[in-house]
């Protein structure tokens, strides 16, 4: 009774001991947990306040992006394939900069099944 009080006891006092966390999310287990979505969901939203496009096979969902240096050009793409629009800055022949590149990261919301 009295050493079962003192294994428990003990027992308890490893785990406080230990702060390591049970669960990392790293980048690479987040993007595996993302949903994938077919070109016939995506067309589903396809205007402002509810805008997601296919930019190289992912899906991003621009519904709150408000601020697109650019302009409102980007809502011609609501609902599809925004992948050479955004290449070329909608035929400028101009790729977007690299700190644009790291925003839209911001709306990735899973990769495009085109098998459905
Ligand atoms: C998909 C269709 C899109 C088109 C056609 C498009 C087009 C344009 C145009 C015409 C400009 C202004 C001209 C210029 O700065 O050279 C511009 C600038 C910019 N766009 Fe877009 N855009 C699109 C999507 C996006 C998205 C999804 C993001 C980020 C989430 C973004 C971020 C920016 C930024 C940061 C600039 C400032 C210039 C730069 O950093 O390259 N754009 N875009």
């Amino acid at each position: 009774m009295l050493g079962g009080a003192y294994l428990l006891f003990g027992k308890k006092s490893l785990d406080k001991s230990n702060n390591s966390p049970t669960a990392v999310f790293t980048p690479a287990a987040t993007s595996q947990a993302k949903p994938t979505f077919s070109l016939k969901e995506v067309a589903k939203h396809s205007q402002k306040g509810d805008c997601w496009l296919v930019i190289e096979d992912k899906v991003y969902d621009l519904s709150s992006f408000t601020n697109h240096p650019g302009g409102d050009i980007y809502l011609q793409y609501c609902g599809g394939e925004a992948t050479s629009a955004f290449q070329t800055k909608a035929g400028r022949g101009q790729p977007h900069s690299t700190e644009a590149k790291n925003r839209l990261k911001n709306f990735y919301l899973g990769d495009l099944n085109r098998e459905n």
